[in-house]
């Protein structure tokens, strides 16, 4: 992907306001998502300098992209040789390298130097590299190597063949039952995560890799970019930023909240919008805006961008934006809904189709087909046809 899709840390400002009232959080019921009579007002932290880093939503609150300088094939980085760039994110360029002794082909991402400091260390950046191992699934990229260059840390991992799910999309909508696949397994890497006690808290299309060729029991995809995910139990090194993008961002994450796996839920449900309705639940013109929509604004009904869509699915959908985390559904509640749907939608098997000859009328098979054959043709078909009409008939005597 080239990178449209940063998505970067906004450290607070020095003095940190205090939090928002509960009270004026709580006029959302999470449930039905009623617009608050009074907005909430957006937390002073999501009020600071919230540049916009390019023109698409999908855009992570806190950084403009800066250019990282180029480091142009046949460079090494260590032990690794560049062939060319991958892809590119708010906080770091993503080249495939080879090993230059043993040829292993590997992706090495490397941390741009100017999210770098002291609220974001390289110890934070390589961080990443412990997450994914603790989440044992297939669907989870292979981190396997770390390093620094020239004061830049970078992560070396598996180098995968294909696109992002967001360069897939710029060429067009997916069919229904290919995003229903892809979205059952993200829940399933995710609830492998969950129980693991990581949140991912990035969830987004360019952070979901679709393989040019199936992995592991016929997986299409892989999630990447593990880099802001919190470990329970752990202190959370992002603590008192906003960690996110900005078009998938849970409310609590913009509150400053604790950040729970149901964080990842809100982001399926924006991502599930996406994919099966067109557009994400909200944009805006401008950052706070959509802030405030993910606060208070009520996500529009699926139903408008899919008429026919299975009711089961668009109460799931609807609650997976539910304002507050514990509202909503779990990731198996929401396979089981995606799988009842994938079975709706899938087109029907081409049966075998038995049925008395007599029941033809002989315009559609009969005598214009028989009258346009050869004598011998016409025979053998004759006969082929009588002997179907006894077959058909046995068969009513035995099922009657
Ligand atoms: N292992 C890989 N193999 C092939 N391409 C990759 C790999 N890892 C990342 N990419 C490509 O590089 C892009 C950026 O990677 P990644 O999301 O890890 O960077 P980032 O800077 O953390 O992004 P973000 O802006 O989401 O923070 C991905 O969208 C993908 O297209
Ligand atoms: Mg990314």
């Amino acid at each position: 992907m080239t990178g449209a899709a940063p998505s970067m840390e906004l450290p607070l400002p020095e003095a940190i306001p205090p939090p928002i009232p509960p009270a004026a959080l709580s006029p959302i019921s999470a449930a039905t998502a009623r617009p608050a009579a009074t907005p909430p007002p957006i937390p002073a932290a999501a009020r600071s300098p919230i540049p916009r880093a390019t023109p698409s939503p999908d855009v992570a609150p806190g950084r403009k992209r800066r250019r990282a300088a180029q480091l142009v094939p046949g460079a090494r980085i260590g032990v690794w040789r560049i062939e060319r760039e991958l892809g590119r994110g708010g906080m770091a360029t993503v080249y495939a390298v080879v090993h230059t002794r043993f040829g292993k082909r590997a992706a090495l991402k490397l941390a741009h130097s100017a999210i770098l400091g002291p609220q974001f260390t390289a110890a934070t950046f390589l961080r990443e590299a412990r997450v994914a191992n603790l989440v044992n699934h297939p669907g989870v990229i292979d981190v396997f190597g770390t390093g620094s260059h020239t004061g830049r840390p970078y992560l070396a991992m598996e180098r995968l063949e294909g696109r992002s799910l967001g360069a897939v999309l710029e060429s067009g909508a997916l069919p229904r039952d290919t995003a229903i696949e892809i979205l059952l397994e993200l829940c399933d890497v995710l609830e492998v995560a969950h129980a693991a006690g990581v949140t991912h808290g990035d969830l987004k299309v360019d952070n979901v890799f679709v393989l040019d060729q199936p992995g592991a029991g016929g997986r299409r995809t892989k999630l990447l970019d593990w880099g802001i995910a919190r470990i329970a139990g752990e202190d959370d090194p992002l603590r008192g930023m906003i960690a996110g993008t900005l078009t998938y961002v849970a409310p609590e994450q913009i509150r400053c909240d604790d950040v729970t796996p149901a964080a990842d839920v809100y982001a399926l449900g924006v991502l599930a919008y996406r994919l099966l309705l067109g557009e994400p639940p909200f944009a805006a013109a401008t950052d706070l805006d959509l802030l405030r929509k993910h606060l208070c604004g009520v996500p529009p009904s699926p139903r408008t961008r899919w008429p026919a869509i299975p009711a089961e699915l668009e109460a799931v959908l609807v609650a997976m934006l539910a304002k507050q985390p514990e509202a909503r559904p779990r990731l198996c509640e929401i396979a089981g809904v995606l799988r009842a749907t994938r079975r709706q939608i899938r087109p029907r098997p081409v049966r075998t189709w038995i049925a008395p000859v007599a029941a033809i009328p002989p315009d559609v098979i009969g005598r214009p087909v028989l009258a346009k054959l050869p004598g011998r043709a016409q025979r053998i078909t004759g006969a082929a046809l009588g002997v179907a009409l006894v077959i058909a008939s046995l068969l009513r005597v035995l099922s009657a």
